[in-house]
């Protein structure tokens, strides 16, 4: 049977992947970031996933005002890299396990969930940036991806309980697909960040780091949290924050931390990034 075997969150700052693109990554400015990842660069070689769902927003990339879907299931068999800013970066096309991204479809949709199915969609740097700070720059992504959009730029998103709850019915869907597949699931997003308006370049370090505390010892209590305490405390682009609990969802109560690594600033951003075992 597939099976999740670990969860990874990261934050997805545009400016990380042009700073790869553009043979930027050796930079003073840079280094600190990239380094943060270095551990995590030997742990993906190791443990080798055949699929990663990968939980991401779009920023106006494949969905505009006209159409945003709340969760957005890709069961497409690939997908082109696009993005809104630097445009669409020189990295490999992202391809689907389209057996299990069905099957998940039907599991959860008869679970309950609404799902919004997508067949044909580009991806952003929302999925793009986290995939190069985990394998590095390459030709081919060395493993299927299957992306699940969120809608977290067009008030209102999914509460933080919706999230976790859809994490729960993502494990119960791999759970019960028949073939041993190794299964990682990625929360991309955050940490605390604004990028508009008076409050522009917000960070707030204290609620960061609370919040990976208790993503790994107490979702539960995190998944209560109003999405405009997100807003207030971290930012109107730190809500993106609520993906992170589909992540712990779909991971065992206890879980082993791997890693954990904090940096401010990346371009707006407080990064954030932590590495999940099931126990
Ligand atoms: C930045 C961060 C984001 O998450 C994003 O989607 C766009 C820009 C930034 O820090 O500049
Ligand atoms: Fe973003």
């Amino acid at each position: 049977m597939a099976k999740i075997t670990a969860g990874v969150t990261t934050s997805h700052v545009p400016a990380i992947g042009a700073a790869l693109d553009n043979g930027k990554a050796n930079e003073e400015y840079w280094k600190p970031v990239f380094a943060g990842y270095d551990y995590s660069k030997k742990w993906i070689a190791e443990q080798k996933p055949d699929v990663i769902i990968l939980v991401y927003n779009d920023h106006a990339s494949a969905f505009s005002l006209d159409l945003i879907p709340t969760f957005a299931l890709g069961c497409g068999e690939k997908y082109k890299p696009a993005d809104e800013g630097w445009g669409p970066r020189p990295v490999p096309d992202v391809y689907s396990h389209q057996e299990l991204a069905s099957h998940i479809a039907q599991s959860v949709i008869t679970d309950d969930f609404d799902l919004t199915v997508v067949n044909t969609m580009d991806v952003d740097h929302g999925l793009t940036v986290p995939l190069s700070l985990m394998f590095g720059q390459t030709d081919a992504w060395p493993c299927k991806v299957i992306p699940l959009a969120v809608n977290v730029v067009l008030y209102p998103p999914p509460s933080g309980q919706r999230c976790y709850d859809l994490g729960k019915a993502l494990r119960r869907a791999v759970e019960s697909f028949d073939e041993d597949l190794n299964v990682q699931i990625w929360g991309t997003g955050g940490m605390s960040h604004q990028l508009q308006g008076p409050r522009a370049g917000l960070i707030n370090k204290e609620f960061d780091n609370n919040f990976l505390d208790k993503i790994v010892s107490d979702p539960e209590a995190l998944a209560k949290v109003p999405h405009i305490n997100y807003v207030r405390e971290a930012g109107s682009e730190g809500v993106e924050l609520v993906m992170w609990l589909i992540m712990r969802g779909a991971l065992n109560d206890k879980v082993t931390q791997k890693h954990r690594f904090y940096h401010v600033p990346a371009s707006n951003t407080a990064v954030g990034h932590l590495i999940l075992e099931n126990k």
